[in-house]
Order: structure tokens, then sequence, then C-alpha cells
């Protein structure tokens, strides 16, 4: 099949790449030149584990090529897939769909023939029947279909959440498009994915209650994160015994800092925005995301607390700034709120990141950044694990704890066991542990 890929964003890469890892010819376009030319020569510009080899070996077997014409992407292509930004509008929190409605007026001037347009990137219920009210309104006497195809990719883990996904949801309104869109996923259907048709409404609200569902998950582990610590009990123990329990499932169950990123506090805001909409509320939701917002601002006063209840003048060493691990993407982490707040308390705040640091020193300006975890920690006052980064479970911990001043550890995401910190010199605080 041709498929026009419109965006070489995150999702539009990763989806652009393994369509034509399954042997269709894909063209990806994107407005901005510098991407573009960056694209051609062979450098991503994201990180995402994998990416670079698979867009590098189906660019050189001729399945996938870049452009930034939308003409040229979508002539002759019997899918075009919308893969756009869609950031938080400011101020009201709902989607901002100016890019979408870009690539459907530009589609739509752009099309010659039968062609399904498939909104992947992720749109409030009701995107796609404006996107097709766009295009009929502009070429009324075009015969196009729209569809709604959400995509359940994790950053850091994309492409085999592509590869190999839970499920494909499908929202489509006609035949013709079911049939193109079945063939695309065909060499996906071979490997047993459940691809569900259903209508573009419920597709789109699909993907909103898949985000805010996870989110919900994490939110209620982290309270009860914050209730073992006052009874007495282990939340990895509680996450580990309700987990099992295959109702519940044991994924998403991990206490940390609060969920950040750039799809999780955006849609579960966009969802309570098209609740009001309709005139009713989700009441859950709105918690979930008050609960989050407050804990990822209370995650200072921990590391204040373990300090002895002041961190003026003291030297913080933050190990990891991204949201999670496997990503430079530092949008809406809870490191931000927490480097924030320690600098407002008065410290001073030392970081490493494996990939993150370039992203992060965009926003965090006072912060000095280290060359690996034993510089970020020589001198200070204490250590503050904030990324689950593998690098920082394999820790030399004697010999962090020999080039620090204060040897106090804060780890928001439970990497180690108090047992093994504590035989290293530590002073060990984690999330939910009240044994
Ligand atoms: C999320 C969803 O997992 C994907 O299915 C979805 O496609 C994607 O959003 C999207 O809408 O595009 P992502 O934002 O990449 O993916 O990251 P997650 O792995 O879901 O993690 C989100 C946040 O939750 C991170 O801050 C992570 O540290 C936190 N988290 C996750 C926890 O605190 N505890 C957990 O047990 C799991």
């Amino acid at each position: 099949m041709r498929i026009a890929i419109i965006g070489a964003g995150y999702v539009g890469l990763v989806t652009g790449a393994c369509l034509a890892d399954f042997g269709h010819a894909v063209r990806c376009a994107d407005k901005d030149p510098a991407k573009i030319d960056a694209l051609q020569r062979g450098r991503i510009p994201i990180y995402e584990p994998g990416l670079d080899d698979l867009v590098a070996r189906n660019m050189a077997e001729g399945r996938l090529s870049f452009g930034s014409d939308l003409c040229w992407a979508v002539e002759g292509a019997d899918a075009v897939f919308i893969a756009v930004g869609t950031p938080s509008r400011r101020g009201d929190g709902h989607a901002d769909l100016t890019y979408v409605y870009q690539a459907a007026r530009g589609i739509a001037q752009a099309l010659k023939g039968y062609a399904v347009v498939v909104t992947k990137s992720t749109v409030p219920v009701g995107t796609g029947d404006e996107v097709e009210r766009m295009i009929r309104e502009a070429r009324p006497d075009l015969h196009f279909s729209v569809a709604s195809n959400p995509e359940f990719l994790r950053e850091g883990a994309a492409i085999e959440d592509f590869k190999r996904p839970d499920r494909i949801i499908i929202g489509v309104e006609d035949d013709s498009a079911r049939a193109v869109m079945a063939d695309i996923y065909r060499p996906l259907c071979a490997g047993h994915a459940p691809l569900i048709f259903t209508t573009r409404r419920t597709a789109e609200l699909t993907k909103y209650a898949a985000n805010a569902f996870l989110a919900t998950k994490i939110t209620f582990i982290n309270e009860i994160a914050d209730l073992c610590e006052m009874v007495g009990a282990d939340v990895r123990d509680v996450s580990k015994g309700i987990g099992l329990d295959t109702r519940i499932g044991q994924k998403f169950l991990d206490a940390g800092p609060g969920f950040g990123g750039s799809c999780f506090p955006k849609d579960v805001s966009a969802l309570i925005k098209t609740a009001h909409d309709h005139g009713t509320s989700l009441r859950i939701a709105e918690t979930v995301a008050e609960v989050n917002e407050r804990r990822k601002r209370a995650m200072s006063r921990r590391v204040i607390a373990a300090c002895g209840g002041s961190v003026r003048g003291k030297t913080i060493c933050l190990l990891g700034l991204t949201f999670k691990p496997n990503t430079d993407d530092m949008r809406d982490s809870p490191a931000i709120a927490l480097v924030q707040a320690l600098e407002d308390a008065g410290a001073w705040v030392r970081a490493y990141d494996p990939e993150g640091m370039e992203q992060a020193a965009l926003i965090l300006n006072e912060v000095e950044y280290a060359g690996d975890p034993y510089e970020a920690a020589l001198g200070t006052d204490a250590l503050v694990l904030v990324t689950d980064w593998d690098v920082f479970r394999r820790l030399d911990l004697k010999r962090l704890r020999d080039g620090m001043r204060w040897p106090i550890m804060v780890d928001l995401r439970n990497i180690y066991s108090s047992t093994e910190v504590e035989a290293a010199g530590f002073l060990y605080t984690c999330i939910g542990n009240g044994r």
C-alpha cells in the first residue's frame, strides 16, 4: 500500500518507519525543512531506542522517504495519516487542533483520488467529523473517507508497542475505509494482534479513556504509598499483592513522584474538558489531575525532611530528569517541579541524566549539569533518584557515598532496597515504605 504521513514528530516517525518495515511504501512530510534535511541525512531528531536503525534500513531499501511538500507525500496514497502535535491549548486545557486542521486543509487540496484520511494524533471526540466536514467543504466531489486510528505507543518502547500491540483500534464510518485499514495492518494480524473496528467517535474516546485509566492506576497506588508510610506497610508488596489478581494486573502500579510526559497530563485534562463541554464532569479524572500535580510539588518536602528540615545553602544531587527512562523528553517531568521547589527553598541543584540534559537545560537553567552520576554526587548533601534509568540501578553505592558530603539518599522510584543502600552507609528513604 502507499501511505503518506503528515508530521515527522515522534508519532509520525515511529508510525512511518514501522509501516515501511511491514513493506508499505511510505512518504513522510513535515513543514519544518530543518527536520526534513536532518532526516534525509539519516539524523533522527528524537531519542527513541532502535528508531535510527529502522529509519536507515527502510530508507536504504527505498520504502521510506521524507520531504517538506505535503502534495508530494499525498500523491497516489491509499491512506494519509495525520500525525501532527495536539498540545494543550494555553489557558483552558483543551487540545489545540490548529495543526490537525491545517493538515486536513492541505490534504483536501492535495488529494487526486480516493484515500482514507486517518487521524493518528490524539484528538478529542468529534475531530474526525470536523476533518471530514472541512475536506468535503473544500472538495465537494471528492471520494474519500476519514478514520480514527489512535496510537498506544510508550516513549522508549514505541517500536515494540507498534509491532507487537495489545490491540489496534480503528474507527471507521464506511466499508471502503475498513478495507484499506485492514490491508494496512494485515502484517500485524498474522501475529494475532486483535484489530477492533468501531465507530470513529468510539475510537477517539477509547484513546483518552485508556490514558486516563492508566493515570488513575498510577495515582491510586501513589496515594496508597502515602498511606503505607503512615500505617507501617510497604507499597511494593501491596502492588504485587493486588497486581497478581488478573482483574487488576501488575503493570502501572509502581509508586513514584507522579506521572509526567507529553500524554497523560495533557490527555486527562482534555478528557475533563470534553466532559464539561457535554454538560457533565468526570470526577475521578479531575481528582487524578489535581492529586498528581500536588504530588509532584510535594516531592521536594520529602527531600527537605530527609535533609533534617532545611536545604538552604545545601547542594542536592538529582539523578534522572526526564519523565521516565529511555527518552530525552522533559515535558511535565516531575523533576521540573522538584528542582524549582528545591531552588525556592535555597538549595543548589546538580544533576545528571543520560539523555535529557540538553532539553532540561532549556527549562532549568540554574542547575549545574554533570558528566556522570559520580561527578553529580561529588560533595553534595543529598542524592535524589528521580528517573529509573537502568544505569542508576547498578551504581557503585560505596563510591557514590564516599564522594558525598552527607550520605543521604531519597529514592523516588524505589530502585533500591533499604538493606542494600544502608549497608553502603547511606541514610535511605524511598516511596511508600513505612516499615
Ligand atoms: C503513554 C501511554 O502509556 C501510551 O500507551 C500512550 O500511547 C502514550 O502515553 C500516548 O498517549 O502517546 P508515555 O507517556 O510514553 O505513554 O509513558 P508511560 O510509560 O505511560 O509513563 C507515563 C508516566 O507515568 C511516566 O512519568 C512514568 O514514570 C509514570 N508511571 C508509569 C509511574 O509513575 N508508575 C507506573 O507504574 C507507570
